[in-house]
């Protein structure tokens, strides 16, 4: 039906006559000339309809809408002297029409597609005519080069590529787990897989080596811009490794894929830092290292102060953490509204201290003393215009909403440079973290993950012990996480005993890999990549939803399709399932 798709007429087609057919992007009626864009996923070129070279199709031409599906045959020529359009591919040449079919029409449409849409329900409801947009076109098609080019990457790197079930047990990701009842075990269910965890550890065992798998998986749990409930993951495990092999394998993939989309070399080893000191430096196991503003503690500056609020902090065992805004001078408004935020993202409060001429300006510098002053100016270096940020509370808290804090201040003071792409390994996890609903330590990765050194021989708070578990994450969003796995017995028996999760239990929920375990298994690891996710941030964009062709919505629903919906109640019955509620 076509000789050519429309962004791909060239140069070399002029004098030549051309079969196109594609969408009507943009319709210009001058009168005597009728201008079209003709559009595919390739491009945009321009056709002319001019009544000096068919009545026929130039007639036709006037009843064009946007959206008409139509094929053209005519010329190809140079187009007019000043009307070039060099920003477009095929912007110096244009169409000269002949015939004109309108192989289908379309009505009038819910919103325009060569303007950005802001009511996202209409475009997830008509996703086809918002996946038509061309900057749409350029996510999916991009998206579908990332396939490829992870595919290569791997391939060529000795990998093999597994599907795993979707139909499985329960994975030990902690989310919650989307069920499927099987009708031929009536009262029994399926879990869709949170990720292909044990699958990918039980092809180690089998003896493949390198796996990867660009893998669904599906998670019930709260959405938000950078969270869907079914999402895909570069899945990785390597058999004979440790955590440098898996970092630089992830790191390759990483620059392989960035080469081939933006054609940029990223830079690697990318930067590694401690959970610890992500945690006391930036609040977070995530931190946007596009901008500055590290935290400092100045615990020990305060621990004898005359002020209140850090006395009895300090003597109750929490901590003082500051945040020093170089060289904006704030006005009495913006600091009360910085506190207002901070309060609003959970703090207790929100101490200020200004310098000005030389001296510090606060309504608590009244309470502190001169050598408090004096410490604090010298360890944080302060200048005039400067402000430093104080939150006095234990230190999690503390942590944590300074962390938040940083973030707001980073984006109120457009201080984020917003083309950078800062890469960082978040490495040294707790192995495990106390769970205050359930009264026991929980795996802070899963249990699997290997220990830095053996459990067993470890006295002293069980907090303090290190994962070999990892987190790659740029510019302050989680891209992928990993770790080496536990893979003999007596260790594994060791962390569930930890854990508190009783033999029979574990045997119930994963017997199938602690058989596998014991029979022959590899040293093994791994790491999952964020696929969505890669793709937004490589795309500068917000959102996942926008890289995913058909994404949920933020109360799990499919607005295209009306998932997720009522079943037949012969359907219920065949699977023994009564519903207790009524679906509103
Ligand atoms: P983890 O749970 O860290 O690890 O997941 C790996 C990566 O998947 C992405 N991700 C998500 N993306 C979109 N929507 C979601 N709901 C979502 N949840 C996670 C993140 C995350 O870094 N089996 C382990 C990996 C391993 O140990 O090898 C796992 O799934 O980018």
């Amino acid at each position: 039906m076509r000789d050519k798709q429309c962004g791909l007429v060239k140069d070399e087609d002029i004098g030549k006559t051309l079969t196109l057919s594609g969408w009507v992007f943009r319709r210009r009626d001058h009168g005597g000339l009728i201008f079209a864009d003709l559009r595919d996923v390739t491009g945009i070129v321009q056709v002319v309809f001019s009544p000096e070279i068919s009545t026929e199709a130039h007639g036709k031409a006037g009843d064009l809408k946007q959206e008409y599906v139509i094929r053209v045959t005519g010329k190809v020529k140079k187009r007019p002297e000043g009307t070039e359009n060099p920003g477009m591919a095929t912007g110096m040449l244009e169409v000269l029409v002949d015939s004109l079919d309108v192989l289908n029409t379309c009505k009038p449409l819910p919103f325009q597609l060569d303007e950005e849409e802001t009511n996202e329900s209409l475009r997830l409801k008509y996703r086809y005519l918002d996946m038509r947009r061309p900057e749409m076109q350029k996510i999916f098609t991009t998206r579908s080069r990332v396939y490829k080019v992870t595919r290569d990457y791997f391939e060529s790197n000795g990998f093999f590529e597994f599907e795993t079930p979707f139909f499985t047990k329960n994975t030990p990701e902690g989310a919650r787990d989307f069920v499927v009842p099987s009708r031929l075990n009536p009262g029994m269910f399926y879990a869709l897989p949170q990720s292909p965890q044990l699958f990918k550890q039980i092809l180690m065992i089998a003896g493949f080596d390198k796996y990867f798998q660009i893998a669904r998986c599906f998670r019930d749990e709260d959405l938000r811009a950078d969270r869907q409930p079914e999402f895909t993951q570069i899945d990785v495990e390597m058999s004979f490794v440790d955590v440098d092999d898996v970092i630089a394998v992830g790191e390759g993939l990483i620059k392989h894929i960035y080469k081939a989309v933006t054609d940029e070399d990223i830079q690697t080893p990318f930067m590694r830092m401690t959970y610890e000191n992500a945690m006391e430096t930036y609040g977070t196991d995530k931190p946007d290292l596009r901008f500055d503003l590290p935290m400092v503690e100045l615990t020990d500056i305060f621990k004898e102060a005359g002020f209140g609020v850090f006395k009895k902090t300090v003597e109750t065992g929490g901590v003082i953490k500051s945040i020093v805004l170089r060289n904006k001078t704030l006005s009495r408004k913006d600091l009360d509204t910085a506190v207002d935020v901070a309060k609003e993202l959970g703090a207790g409060g929100l101490i200020w201290i200004r310098k000005e001429k030389g001296t510090l300006q606060s309504p608590i510098v009244k309470y502190l003393s001169d050598d408090e002053k004096m410490a604090m100016d010298k360890t944080l270096g302060l200048s005039d215009g400067d402000v430093t940020f104080i939150m006095a509370d234990k230190r999690d808290r503390a942590n944590e909403n300074m962390g938040k804090f940083r973030l707001y201040l980073g984006k109120r003071f457009e201080l984020i440079r917003k083309n950078e792409f800062k890469f960082l390994w978040v490495v040294d996890f707790p192995l495990l973290e106390y769970s205050e609903e359930e009264k026991r330590y929980v795996a802070r990765h899963h249990p699997f993950t290997s220990p830095q050194g053996n459990i067993k021989n470890f006295s002293g708070d069980y907090l303090s012990i290190k994962a070999k578990a990892y987190d790659l994450v740029l510019n302050g969003v989680e891209i992928g996480g990993g770790s080496i796995r536990i893979f003999r017995m007596d260790n594994q028996l060791e962390m569930f005993r930890l854990l508190n999760i009783k033999e029979e239990e574990a045997n119930e929920k994963f017997g199938f890999l602690l058989e596998a375990l014991e029979m022959g298994a590899p040293p093994h690891g791994g790491i999952a990549f964020g696929f969505d996710r890669i793709l937004m941030m490589l795309l500068k964009l917000d959102s996942i939803r926008d890289v995913i062709p058909f994404p949920k919505t933020q109360k799990g629903t499919c607005l295209l399709t009306g998932a997720p919906s009522r079943i037949a109640q012969k359907q219920l019955n065949e699977l023994k399932i009564r519903t207790t509620v009524e679906p509103t």
